[in-house]
């Protein structure tokens, strides 16, 4: 088979330009490598985005997820109740805070947490719920705060896609109690490894800056400023989760191009959408009014006996015309160490699974030359029209 391009696009590589580049080198020159003022203003920025009262930078959105749980006191005792159909970090961020992850299905339409399963699943030992913006969507805040309310539950939002996300004229990030944020390299704004939680709780603020760094009263970058060296004491038995002025660095730059990416971003969905509408395959579910995604991962779903091959040998297929995709997800609960850990089996979460089987992520990037979306469209196509012939025509635009 001859690819249909020459070189291979790679899937989620991040757009870096040469503003970024020369802040990393400026900082490295500037003898102030780990966390100081890069931090600070990346912060600032990015609570000025979000519209949050506190921003706290971190290592990772894994890193935002732990020291959320235990801002909020969650722990050993405690039941959190999120969706299967997310990335493990979720899961294991709240195994490490102690507490048990109780886990119901997710909408099979939207891959989102369905808010009447959380209402049955809660109980006395209910603590929190974690939803996650899949790929980009919010999920149905308005049904899920108003449960937490009534509950007494704390709402810690995974928002790793859903930088951009408005819920219903909300920012994602200013609804809820905690909100976590990744920049991890695929993510919509990078900065290498990184994370950001927003909250508007000055207390729970407090706690995630010193549990994050070892627990010490004062940072580092205060305690060596010029106003004179400051001894520090540690208040709890914290953790190494800061982020450095290095990864600041990009994000200074990246985020500036949000708005501008995001329109980049809708034009290649709405491309995708109306080259694959008479495929045999599904498309994301349509939005609802007054969101907006953040258009973070663009998922078909491919079923077996409509598209006469496996999502595996689709993607074996695309990627043998040079097109690289993921899969988001392979839902937690068929993962071995939870299913042996919590006994769970594929058939306790139909849709987790239905959509664990099929769901492939195509390529999605404000780097994507219209060449890119065009050799990506004609792949999908092609490998399908092998598969289960005769296509019907038009489409590829
Ligand atoms: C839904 C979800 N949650 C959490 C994470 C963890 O983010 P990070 O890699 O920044 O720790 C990711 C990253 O892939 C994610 O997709």
């Amino acid at each position: 088979m001859h690819p249909l391009r020459e070189d291979f696009l790679t899937f989620g590589s991040p757009l870096i330009e040469t503003p970024e580049i020369n802040e990393v080198v400026d900082t490295l020159s500037s003898g102030w490598l780990g966390t100081g003022p890069k931090v600070a203003k990346f912060e600032e920025m990015f609570r000025q985005y979000i519209g949050a009262d506190h921003a706290l930078a971190v290592s990772s959105c894994t890193a935002g997820l732990h020291l959320s749980m235990l801002a909020a006191g969650v722990g050993p005792g405690d039941e959190v109740i999120t969706s299967p159909m997310t990335f493990v970090a979720t899961v294991n961020a709240i195994i490490h805070s102690g507490a048990k992850p109780v886990l119901i299905d997710c909408e099979r339409e939207t891959a989102l947490i369905d808010p009447q399963r959380i209402e049955d699943a809660v109980t006395p030992r209910t603590r929190a719920i974690v939803p996650v913006h899949m790929y980009g969507r919010p999920c149905n805040m308005a049904a899920i705060m108003d449960i937490a309310e009534r509950r007494n539950l704390i709402v810690i939002e995974d928002a790793a896609h859903a930088i951009e996300s408005v819920y219903k004229g909300d920012k994602v990030g200013n609804i809820s109690h905690l909100t976590c944020f990744s920049f991890y390299v695929t993510k919509n704004v990078v900065t290498g490894e990184g994370g950001m939680v927003t909250t508007n709780n000055p207390d729970f603020a407090d706690k995630i800056k010193v549990y994050g760094l070892h627990g010490l009263s004062k940072d580092a970058w205060k305690r060596f400023s010029d106003d004179g060296y400051k001894h520090y004491e540690v208040v709890y038995p914290g953790f190494k989760y800061n982020m450095m002025d290095i990864q600041a660095a990009i994000g200074l730059h990246q985020l500036p191009r949000i708005n501008k990416w995001l329109e980049r971003r809708n034009e290649i969905w709405q491309y995708y959408n109306e080259a694959f509408a008479g495929l045999p395959v599904t498309l994301p579910a349509p939005d609802e009014p007054d969101m907006v995604h953040a258009r973070h991962l663009y998922t078909l779903l491919i079923d077996q006996g409509r598209c006469g091959i496996t999502r595996d040998q689709f993607m074996q297929q695309l990627h043998q015309h040079n097109i690289g995709t993921g899969v988001h997800y392979v839902g937690v609960h068929l993962h071995p160490y939870y299913r042996q850990r919590f006994g769970h089996s594929p058939e306790d979460f139909p849709s987790a699974t239905w959509i664990s089987e099929r769901t492939v992520s195509i390529p999605l990037s404000p780097k994507l030359v219209d060449s890119d979306i065009e050799n990506v469209i004609e792949s999908v196509r092609k490998v399908l029209s092998h598969s289960c012939e005769p296509l019907k025509p038009a489409a590829l635009s």
